[in-house]
């Protein structure tokens, strides 16, 4: 069976302090990361499903990128949150390892990135890095990648000896 998952208060500062410290963010980029991902949802483009998703990036310098999903006509060209705010920062610039990713949505518990968007999300950080995923009442969870991707594939692997 899988192990239970912790849906952790963003309004109780005991929750958000064992967060920060186990996750090395910094209790000011915790909040700016949860308001900014709700705030995205606002400017997601989802006539389809309805269904609104916000994300926050924490750059390796520190800044905050963010992005909302796209969808389109043609349902299957839709892109997600995460990968249009993932896109966006790259093509802003960003090219160290991201440090933090959090999304927001309307729904209880929190929901989580796709399978598409955790592969997408590997190629950019380390499988350290946590995912912070915010519900409609700003409770929580928090994972690192490597819990949402175990036995992943990256761009390393393309870097193994394959011989002649
Ligand atoms: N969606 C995201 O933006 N991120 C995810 O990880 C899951 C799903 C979007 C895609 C689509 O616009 C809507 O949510 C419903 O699937």
């Amino acid at each position: 069976m899988a192990p239970a998952i912790d849906v952790l208060s963003s309004k109780n500062s005991d929750h958000v302090a064992a967060t920060c410290k186990d996750y090395n963010i910094s209790l000011g980029q915790f909040e700016d990361l949860r308001a900014r991902a709700v705030e995205a949802k606002s400017v997601a483009y989802c006539p389809y499903s309805n269904f609104r998703v916000g994300c926050a990036l924490l750059t390796a310098d520190d800044s905050i990128v963010t992005g909302a999903n796209v969808e389109n006509a043609s349902y299957p060209v839709g892109t997600c949150a995460e990968r249009v705010t993932i896109g966006k920062a790259v093509t802003e610039g960003h090219r160290g390892k991201f440090k933090v990713i959090a999304v927001a949505t309307d729904i209880s518990p929190p929901a989580s990135p796709c399978g598409m968007c955790r592969q997408f999300i590997r190629e950019f950080c380390d499988l350290t890095m946590p995912i912070l995923m915010f519900d409609k009442n700003h409770d929580y969870v928090v994972l690192r990648l490597e819990d949402l991707l175990p036995l992943s594939f990256g761009p390393e692997h393309l870097q193994i000896d394959r011989g002649s």
